[in-house]
């Protein structure tokens, strides 16, 4: 969750480092740090509460040069927000940044105080720089002391130990993100917990597996080296060219990425198309089609979770094939009963989300077959599964998640197809290849007039609170709209099957509430008749409905105007559109961070 940068070489590190940790702002923000070592031998250490700016203004205009260095943006786990619990941590001549938690952090803190060592900050990170100084203070050199501390320290987490002496960074990660990057002209190598932050800097890029230890140092041979725990050379990492594009981190003429993010759906979906059976990217889908699941268990968290939902109605009704859902963080704790014919299926957009990976391990642990439907190529989800399937969103920055959502269930649809047999069969894939257009035009209309929800949201953003209603397919629209909602415009919202309304929560309707409510061609006449029960209670009604629905439109106070003929069981992702926009209006309107969220991290590394 916290962003994790370092770099070592001809350009200014600190630049370099500030820069990539601009791009990661967006995973963790409660302050910044970073720890250089200047053109005379000296280490430095400084990190700031609050958002990278401050740390900026801490460094002051005129950078001070060197070509080493490290930083780190951090969402607190351990310890409040402050200058003294920000990273890195510091001591004598060693620096070190580090992501995700160490579960026995306070048995090794008891034992480094009995050995001397003074703690200054409340961070379980502290006591992996104290094992560092105790083991180095015993002996041992600056790679063995970071080995013997790695092996003390349990949980997943990544650490970025720089050393003044050796002028090295070495990392190490156990099931948290790491990347390391080197341009292969100039003399940089590079390490993060994204490999977003390495676009424009590096073109290659190595993803290590746990426990192998990545030396970057500034040596003109061997720049970036890999080992196991007894030293011997490591090949368990996956390199590849670095292809991300560097216009992904402009928000162009947006205000925010947000709302850029909603706007490129139309283009991407044509994307996918084009790549999966317009031509190119068929051959992973190929590679789906052998499996033959007698169920399938689905498994994800938050927006992901609610991908998941949709995913399970196409692919069930579709396929005939039995499918749950199962939320990651459950089920990883739960002891599932599973069989051999079953497989499991992971939706994530980073790939790194640590109960997802968890559950992942599980069914990965008890021989079933797993697939990811996933963006991030080279995360831990994409490297562990079985089989990949890309769903090629780009990067997504904006905290609340709009196109991995499309693309998720986009590709989920796919494989469904896949299942279904139809990969071979030209006109099936003509017509899906038309649905997916149709989808991407559809939405393009609704961005053309968003004006109409904008006009809503700023007519309803103040309320007390909002109950999102859908039936069917549109159930988990009704969950995912709700959420989008209460993460970026901090008001209660909650989605609710409609025709549950009466079995408790419409004892909360009065003309205080207002109820977002899908009125799809699914089990049309029934939602009518949960929405005239909140309309008798006072409750405020906006409709989100066909543009020729006389009878929603006469019966709310708000309508959008939607067009579902033709979408099928694509209409939940259009529709999903509407909520984004609304949810993006309320938050405007409100006046909140949309971008980054207060509380939220992008990618959800620790459990
Ligand atoms: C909400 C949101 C989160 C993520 C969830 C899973 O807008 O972004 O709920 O969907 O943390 O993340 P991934 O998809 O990276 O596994």
């Amino acid at each position: 969750m916290c962003g994790i940068v370092g770099h070592i070489g001809s350009m200014n590190s600190i630049q370099v480092v500030l820069q990539g940790l601009s791009k990661l702002e967006y995973r963790g923000y409660d302050s910044a740090g970073v720890s250089y070592i200047d053109h005379s031998g000296n280490l430095f250490n400084q990190k700031k509460e609050g958002k990278l700016v401050n740390l900026e203004k801490l460094l002051g205009k005129d950078l001070p040069q060197t070509n080493i260095c490290i930083g780190h943006t951090r969402w607190a786990t351990h310890g409040e927000v402050n200058d003294v619990n920000s990273h890195p941590h510091s001591f004598g001549s060693i620096s070190l940044v580090h992501n995700g938690i160490i579960e026995n952090a306070n048995e090794i803190k008891k034992e480094l105080r009995e050995k001397g060592y003074e703690f200054k900050s409340q961070t379980d990170t502290e006591s992996f720089l104290g094992l560092m100084i105790i083991n180095m203070k015993e002996g041992l050199s600056f790679s063995d002391a970071v080995r013997a501390s790695f092996k003390r320290v349990k949980g997943h987490s990544a650490f970025v130990v720089l050393c003044k002496e050796t002028k090295e960074i070495i990392a190490v990660k156990r099931g948290a993100p790491l990347v390391c990057g080197m341009h292969e002209t100039d003399s940089n190598v590079m390490v993060s917990s994204d490999p977003y932050a390495l676009v424009g800097l590096v073109d290659k890029l190595y993803f290590p597996e746990d426990e192998v230890f990545c030396t970057l140092s500034g040596a003109q041979t061997n720049l970036i080296t890999f080992a196991e725990f007894d030293g011997t050379p490591s090949k368990r990492y996956l390199s590849t060219k670095q292809n991300l594009s560097a216009d992904a981190s402009e928000k162009g003429d947006f205000e925010h990425f947000m709302l850029k993010e909603i706007h490129e759906q139309p283009g991407l979906i044509r994307a996918l198309t084009q790549y999966y059976i317009g031509g190119d990217g068929e051959a992973s889908l190929e590679d789906v089609s052998s499996i033959k699941p007698e169920r399938l268990i689905l498994s994800a968290c938050g927006t992901a979770a609610y991908a998941a939902y949709c995913a399970r109605d196409i692919i069930e009704n579709e396929n005939r094939i039995p499918c749950v859902v199962e939320l990651g963080s459950e089920f990883r704790y739960r002891d599932p009963i599973l069989s051999k014919g079953d497989v499991a299926l992971f939706i994530s957009q980073s790939g790194e989300t640590a109960d997802t990976l968890a559950s992942q391990g599980l069914c990965k642990q008890k021989g079933i077959k797993t697939v990811s439907i996933v963006n991030v190529m080279g995360s831990t989800l994409y490297r562990d599964c079985d089989h990949n399937l890309l769903i090629r969103a780009g990067v997504e920055i904006g905290v609340a998640s709009t196109k991995a959502f499309t693309q998720q269930v986009l590709t989920s649809k796919l494989l469904s197809f896949t299942l279904k047999g139809h990969l071979k069969n030209a006109q099936e894939r003509k017509a899906l290849i038309d649905r997916f257009d149709l989808l991407a035009s559809r939405i393009e209309s609704l961005l053309q007039n968003q004006d109409v929800i904008k006009k809503i949201a700023e007519e309803i953003y103040n309320y007390k609170g909002y109950f999102y209603t859908g039936r069917g397919t549109y159930y988990p629209i009704a969950l995912e709209g709700a959420l989008k909602l209460k993460e970026i415009a901090y008001v209660h919202a909650e989605g609710y099957a409609a025709g549950e309304l009466k079995h408790g929560p419409i004892a909360l309707i009065d003309e205080n509430m207002v109820n977002i409510a899908i009125i799809g061609p699914e089990l049309h006449e029934k939602v009518l008749s949960n929405a005239e029960e909140i309309k008798s209670r006072k409750g405020i009604i906006v409709a989100l409905a066909d543009v020729n629905d006389e009878e929603a439109k006469g019966m709310c106070r708000y309508h959008v105007p939607l067009k579902f003929d033709g979408l099928g069981d694509l209409s939940p992702i259009y529709v999903n559109v509407a909520n984004q926009l609304l949810a993006y209006y309320m938050a405007k309107f409100k006046g909140t961070d949309i971008d980054k969220p207060r509380n939220l991290a992008k990618s959800v590394t620790v459990e």
